[in-house]
């Protein structure tokens, strides 16, 4: 994620907000869906409707991600689409992969799409101002929605009244990713100019606690 100290008096500009919305998207929205796939993929039949829901996150999910991939296309930083925060050249096999061994079908046609994405230039389209707020508002209600079933499956789990194969500490790690997503997106739609060397520090210590995480438990979330 990219932050420009990019504002008129502390408001940010409609192009910083486009790139910077669509940034976030790409980034997170992929996050959300791979997310919600470790939760589907870890519940016991008699859970169905547990991995219902998580297939429904999924797909909504996957969904806005689509809405991203076509605004973003020519709207987006090169330094986001070079930066492996979107997809990396092992995106579309690790989704084949893990197709045939969960026999959930993944989207590899997006994936294929987002590694074709054009970067944009000097100014963005302005045109698409309306979209990108609302793509925007979208995945704040849909993040929302999936931070409260992470809750529920974390408190099932801590009261003894549901198996997942998946860690408690998984559960709260992929909900405080949900949680910091749902706080930026809301920055922007107030259109708050951020403060980079505020946000540089806060951002550096979330991300050394989850890439720690990462190392303690996780080969890939
Ligand atoms: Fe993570």
């Amino acid at each position: 994620m990219l932050f420009h100290s990019e504002t008129t008096n502390g408001i940010l500009p409609t192009n910083a907000f486009i790139r910077q919305s669509l940034g976030l998207n790409l980034f997170f929205l992929r996050i959300m869906k791979e997310h919600s796939f470790f939760l589907a993929a870890g519940f016991l039949p008699k859970d169905a409707d547990c991995t219902q829901q998580a297939l429904y996150f999924m797909n909504s999910f996957n969904a806005l991600l689509t809405e991203a991939v076509v605004l973003g296309n020519g709207n987006v930083d090169l330094a986001v689409l070079c930066s492996g925060e979107v997809v990396t050249n092992m995106t579309l096999k690790a989704e084949q992969k893990t197709q045939g061994l969960s026999g959930v079908p993944l989207d590899t046609r997006l994936t294929a799409q987002e590694q074709r994405l054009v970067p944009a230039g000097e100014i963005v389209n302005p045109a698409i101002e309306r979209n990108v707020q609302e793509l925007n508002q979208k995945a704040i209600v849909l993040t929302r929605e999936l931070v409260k079933f992470k809750t529920k499956i974390l408190d099932g789990m801590l009261s003894c009244q549901l198996f997942t194969f998946n860690f408690p500490l998984l559960i709260v790690h992929i909900r405080r990713e949900a949680l910091l997503f749902i706080e930026q997106l809301e920055l922007l739609q107030r259109r708050r100019a951020i403060d980079p060397g505020q946000e540089v520090f806060c951002q550096k210590v979330f991300w050394d606690l989850q890439m720690a995480e990462h190392a303690q438990l996780l080969p890939i979330c």
